[in-house]
């Protein structure tokens, strides 16, 4: 995928404004800390920084899942650590698509969350020795489980990517926001397989590309947000996401490598300078916002496009010819 360099724009740096409405408050940048952690002292460690940072930069912070923290109590300051931290910001509660009701809503309760992440994640189950194996009153628990929510629902893929067979379900059921969770950066499946899955790497290429999977929703042109996530690693690839149509990016595994390896101010800076990089490739489309930007030509070209033609779709559609 490929951005149009405009060598003429209408703007200046500093008109560059990033600020996006989510979940009834204002970031400063269409950006989320996705679901990572909590539950033990250094996932403590680790959510007081990101926090701290999403604090700092006035972007959205998913906890890692909840649950461990309903079967010890004892944990719970390990998630409720992001809320201090960040006392107004956008904060995200996360449980399984598969969580009972009243986990769901302790959850969100927990964190006072803005919005609740249900998460989606077959595949890293089946390949779990310990992991679910029953999935098919998944649809019925997330709808009993959206009726009873006093925040928004969204629906996270966790790197194998959401497809329309299941966004069309879930948005019947009443999801209006999805995080397309693609292939391409954390493979779970490589991840349960090195602590000896069920999987022998024998499956590791499985999944939907983000790419694929954001293009797939957006030319559905229903009335939801989408957030694109799964190996989101550069400005260029999180200015290609938002042109492509999401109106958030999500990062994950990245920001918990470079905090782990090379600690919270090498972390601060990379985010200064991905903040920086990605005003500039906005201002290098000649798109000064996030609105502007989903009017840009987006190249589609090789695998992608293949891909997206076998599934019916036409890549040119984002080549705004
Ligand atoms: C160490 C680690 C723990 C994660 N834990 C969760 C989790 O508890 N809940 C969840 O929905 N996603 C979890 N994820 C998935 C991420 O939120 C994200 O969907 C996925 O890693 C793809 O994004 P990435 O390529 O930027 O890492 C975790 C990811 C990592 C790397």
């Amino acid at each position: 995928m490929h951005l149009i360099n405009q060598s003429v724009p209408d703007h200046d740096f500093e008109d560059i404004n990033l600020q996006v409405d989510f979940l009834g408050k204002q970031l400063e940048y269409p950006i989320i800390i996705n679901a990572l952690t909590g539950g033990t002292s250094q996932a403590q460690r680790i959510n007081r920084v990101l926090a701290h940072m999403s604090a700092a930069y006035g972007i959205a912070m998913a906890v890692g899942s909840q649950t461990v923290a309903f079967e010890d109590p004892g944990l719970r300051d390990t998630f409720t650590i992001v809320r201090e931290e960040n006392p107004d910001g956008v904060i995200l509660a996360n449980v399984s698509a598969l969580s009972t009701v009243e986990d769901a809503l302790n959850a969100i309760d927990m964190i006072r969350a803005d919005g609740l992440q249900l998460h989606f994640n077959i595949p890293q189950e089946l390949a779990m020795t310990e992991g679910d194996r029953q999935f098919k009153t998944m649809l019925t628990n997330v709808k009993e489980i959206i009726e009873e929510s006093p925040v928004p629902v969204i629906a996270k893929e966790v790197g194998f990517g959401l497809a329309r067979e299941a966004v069309l379900p879930l948005f019947n059921a009443g999801i209006r926001i999805f995080d397309v969770g693609g292939k391409g950066g954390t493979n779970f499946l490589a991840i349960e397989d090195q602590r000896n899955g069920k999987f022998g790497h024998e499956i590791d290429e499985w999944g939907i590309p983000t790419a694929v999977s954001l293009a797939e929703i957006h030319n559905l042109d229903l009335p939801i947000k989408i957030i694109a996530s799964g190996g989101v690693r550069t400005a260029l690839d999180g200015a290609k996401s938002l042109a492509m149509g999401a109106e958030l990016i999500g990062m994950a595994g990245q920001l918990l490598r470079i905090l782990l390896h090379d600690g919270a101010v090498e972390l601060d800076r990379f985010m200064e300078d991905f903040l920086y990089r990605l005003k500039a490739v906005f201002l290098m489309t000649g798109a000064a916002n996030p609105a502007t930007i989903q009017s840009k030509p987006v190249i589609i070209l090789g695998e992608t496009a293949e891909w997206l033609k076998a599934r019916g779709i036409d890549p040119l559609r984002w080549a705004r010819n």
